[in-house]
């Protein structure tokens, strides 16, 4: 009996210790892979999927239609590969792109060409027209002074911030339908004419820090947000936002309006949350809606505390849904505020004065 015990016990101990040199094993051969891995990443042409990796950009196997070339001094565009779908090229001192740029890269998704030096007669007027997949284009902090020409329709996110633009033609953005962001911040934009109404799935339109005198029109009834403080508007049109049937956030800060300017009740519409409309020339506080709730008032000209611009009348269901409203650096005093205005401003978390 002993011996049997014995020997049984030897041989679950003899399988044990096996097992544990496989782990060890299987450990080992991990790392080597890690190793490997980590080196095909760092040399040129060890694996297949890097061989046509420009020797100025990174292509990481691990995301093989990836192609970074972001914050190196180039000069000019590399070679995309064809197989390639996102390319990094921001931050560099590239000056042109030539129409054969992306040729054989027709399945691009994302071109991230911001923070360049790429002026608009250096920009070849069908570069882009292939791409039938391109959904993202940075081109912010660029020299451009016109929008890039033959845009592709599939695009949904369109970057030109921090350039050179003035006037936008009215047809630079047909047939965009696809288009839900557009940044324009941050240029010298004086005229935009009917230049929106192709982009029927606009959401987002920043235009702040540009030289509008007027609002833009025609803009497209699925947007939810316009930005277009820093601007130097001084009235909204009656009926603006009434055609806005979605708009939910508006800034307007720093502009030049007034009271004159905005003679009727333009942002008492239902849709609207948020109201900007800090640093302008107003003195009476603009009737809006009980459905807003963030009111940006602070840096006017403010004198008094009218209860009626938030509530017509209060009772049960007719109330202000105002969570914050701000009128610091205006002329009002915390004892200029009506005893009744808990009735009416029942949400309010901050009244800022
Ligand atoms: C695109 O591919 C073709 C055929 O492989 C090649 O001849 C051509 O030079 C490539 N284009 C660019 C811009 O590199
Ligand atoms: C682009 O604009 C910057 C700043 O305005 C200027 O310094 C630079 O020379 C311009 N580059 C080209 C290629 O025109
Ligand atoms: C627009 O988006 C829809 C839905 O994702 C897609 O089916 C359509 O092909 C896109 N249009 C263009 C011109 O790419
Ligand atoms: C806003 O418009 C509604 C409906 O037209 C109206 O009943 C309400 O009194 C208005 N609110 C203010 C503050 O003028
Ligand atoms: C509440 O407001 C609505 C719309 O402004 C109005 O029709 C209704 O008469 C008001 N209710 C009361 C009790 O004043």
């Amino acid at each position: 009996m002993k011996w049997i015990l014995i020997l049984i016990t030897v041989s679950l101990w003899e399988i044990s210790q096996c097992q544990y040199e496989e782990d060890t094993l299987w450990w080992l051969s991990y790392m080597q892979n890690q190793f490997y891995n980590y080196d095909s990443f760092y040399e040129e042409d060890r694996t297949p999927s890097s061989q046509d990796c420009p020797l100025e950009c990174d292509c990481p196997p691990s995301f093989p239609t990836a192609m970074y070339c972001d914050s190196r001094n180039l000069k000019h565009l590399p070679y995309v590969p064809s197989r390639m779908k996102y390319v990094y090229f921001q931050n560099n001192q590239i000056s042109s792109v030539q129409d054969d740029a992306f040729e054989n890269a027709t399945g691009l998704m994302w071109v991230v060409l911001n923070d360049n030096q790429i002026g608009s007669e250096k920009i070849g007027g069908k570069v882009f027209s292939k791409l039938k997949n391109l959904e993202r284009l940075y081109l912010d902090s660029n020299n451009l002074s016109r929008v890039p020409s033959s845009l592709p329709r599939s695009l949904r996110e369109l970057h030109l911030s921090s350039n050179l633009l003035g006037r936008l033609p009215s047809n630079a953005l047909e047939g965009l339908e696809n288009l839900t962001a557009l940044h324009l911040h941050d240029n010298q934009i004086q005229d935009v004419g009917g230049v929106f109404k192709w982009l029927k799935s606009l959401v987002i339109l920043d235009l702040s820090n540009n030289n509008l005198r007027k609002v833009p029109d025609g803009l497209p009834t699925s947007l939810q947000q316009i930005y277009l403080e820093f601007n130097h508007l001084s009235t909204i049109p009656d009926e603006y936002f009434r055609a806005l049937p979605n708009i939910q956030y508006v800034r307007l800060s720093h502009n030049q309006l007034t009271n004159d300017g905005i003679p009727s009740n333009p942002f008492n519409t239902t849709s609207l949350l948020e109201l900007d409309l800090s640093y302008n020339n107003l003195q009476r506080i603009p009737p809006v809606n009980t459905n807003l709730e963030h009111f940006y008032l602070q840096g006017n000209q403010i004198t008094e505390f009218s209860i009626g611009s938030f509530c017509k009348s209060v009772d049960i269901i007719n109330f202000s849904r105002i969570q914050v409203l701000r009128l610091d650096g205006n002329i009002i005093q915390q004892n200029d505020i009506p005893p009744d205005t808990p009735l009416c401003l029942r949400q309010a978390s901050l009244i800022d004065i």
